[in-house]
């Protein structure tokens, strides 16, 4: 039988180096052949991404015409259709990038594994608590390579963040807090309309997929993220990425107990997820931390432009995460101090005389000066994550060996995220078992 393309590709990939060598001017089958499903913001930037770090796109499917016209503009030559089946069912597909809104990511995820396409689905994995089995085991049912759209896991920022706490750079992890704010309308979602909207130009059915049958309404396709139905409110959307970097950072797979509350307090534009979140979870005790806790927050009335980052809170220290890492240690005082002014005037002379055996006064010299320190660890100029994740997606691809956020570590994130929507919209804590993925009732 004439081998596929796709057992060439991966037969050049394991070559002995000298094999390989032989071909100087790469041919088209170097390439690891991609399609995008769903071109718009993030599709669009997936894939000159994935182009940069060496794929080459061959297919585009999206339920809006307008998006289709645009990428044939853009990459001159593409097959394009409103029907992603059609994608998936074309041969010179290797892979596919899946951003489409949320409440499809499970469906064509699948979809696309059982036709036999490897898979860089955009985060968050799944829409709902109950989608995320069904592609963990698709996953390993079919032994495609899966990864979820999380750049912070292919990041050489968290990889230093990863190993100084490694290394004991703060000491004992107890607290992460960490929070994304905007306030502006873009930042909150109010993305731009385009006037040829229309059922002509939309293929209204098949953006609704399983959601609710409601009538033609631009606003709901183009602001998906409003609404429950399509998207995963701000939890979803970017708790899940404080999550998946945590989660990279800590070595840890999940929190036990998750609470979150907010509210919708300025972009009353008839959304129904709130613009205001808060979230605390409990984790436990793994063999590379102890139990801590993390907070997050997201809020899109902040007043002070956008801002996100980590906060690492350590016995020895303080590590912070945003565009760079930066390690603060703070001394202790090397004597505690004491509370005695309510006690009886005897007891307070008893309590001094003890404290003064134990604790001499000394004048301070400069021996009992300590260090108070700061370290920046920066990375390159204009480093960009969201390439070096589209690289470790090709490289898997063509290695067959396995990403980090495969469905697993993707659901890991994916799954306290949208268990914080139960938790708000329910008005209850949740118990998250982070072992088996599953939310005790
Ligand atoms: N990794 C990141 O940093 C990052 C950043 C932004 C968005 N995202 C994720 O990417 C995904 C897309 O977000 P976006 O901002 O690009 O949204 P978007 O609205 O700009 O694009 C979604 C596209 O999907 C199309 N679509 C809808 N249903 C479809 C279907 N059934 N088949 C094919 N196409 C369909 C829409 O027409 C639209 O063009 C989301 O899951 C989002 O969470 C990730």
């Amino acid at each position: 039988m004439k081998p596929s393309r796709r057992e060439l590709l991966f037969a050049a990939a394991a070559a002995p180096l000298a094999v390989q060598a032989q071909a100087q001017t790469p041919s088209a089958n170097d390439h690891v052949q991609i399609a995008l499903i769903g071109a718009g913001g993030q599709g669009m930037s997936d894939v000159r991404a994935s182009i940069l770090a060496g794929s080459k796109l061959v297919a585009v499917a999206d339920v809006y015409d307008g998006r289709l016209t645009r990428s044939k503009e853009l990459w001159p030559g593409v097959f394009s259709t409103r029907d992603y089946r059609e994608v998936l069912a074309r041969s010179d597909v290797d892979a596919v990038i899946i951003a489409t809104p949320d409440h499809w990511h499970q469906k064509i995820s699948i979809d696309a594994m059982n036709a036999g396409k490897d898979v860089y689905c955009e985060k968050p994995m799944v829409q709902r608590v109950g989608d995320g089995q069904d592609v963990i085991a698709a996953e390993q049912r079919t032994g495609r390579i899966f990864q979820v759209g999380s750049q912070r896991v292919s990041s050489i920022i968290y990889q230093k963040a990863k190993d100084l706490l490694a290394a004991g750079a703060i000491g004992e992890l107890n607290l992460v807090e960490a929070w994304w704010d905007r306030n502006d309308a873009i930042g909150a979602w109010q993305y731009s309309i385009p006037p040829d909207a229309s059922p002509q130009t939309i293929d209204w059915d098949s953006f609704l997929g399983r959601a609710p049958q409601v009538p033609f309404e631009p606003v709901r396709l183009f602001r998906w993220r409003n609404y429950r139905d399509y998207g995963t409110g701000v939890a979803g959307d970017l708790f899940v990425h404080l999550f998946s970097g945590m989660h990279f950072v800590t070595g840890s797979i999940g929190p036990t107990r998750v609470y979150a509350t907010g509210g919708l307090r300025f972009w009353k534009d008839g959304r129904d997820v709130p613009d205001v979140m808060l979230g605390l979870y409990d984790y436990p005790q793994t063999d590379r931390t102890p139990a801590f806790n993390l907070s997050l927050r997201v809020n899109f009335v902040d007043g002070a432009g956008e801002t996100s980052g980590f906060r690492f809170v350590g016995s020895e220290g303080i590590m912070w995460i945003g565009g760079d890492v930066t390690i603060s240690k703070q001394p202790r005082p090397s004597e505690p101090g004491y509370t005695i002014d309510t006690f009886a005037k005897t007891t307070q002379d008893e309590f001094l005389k003890q404290y003064r055996e134990k604790y001499p006064p000394a004048r301070p010299n400069a021996d009992a000066m300590q260090p108070v320190s700061e370290t920046h660890y920066a990375p390159p100029h204009g480093y960009n994550d969201h390439l070096d994740h589209h690289r470790n997606f090709l490289a898997a691809v063509r290695s067959r060996k396995p990403v980090v956020e495969n469905a697993t570590f993707g659901f890991r994130a994916a799954g306290p995220a949208v268990v914080s929507n139960v938790s708000f919209f329910e008005r209850r804590m949740c118990e998250w078992d982070p072992q088996t993925m599953t939310l005790k009732a």
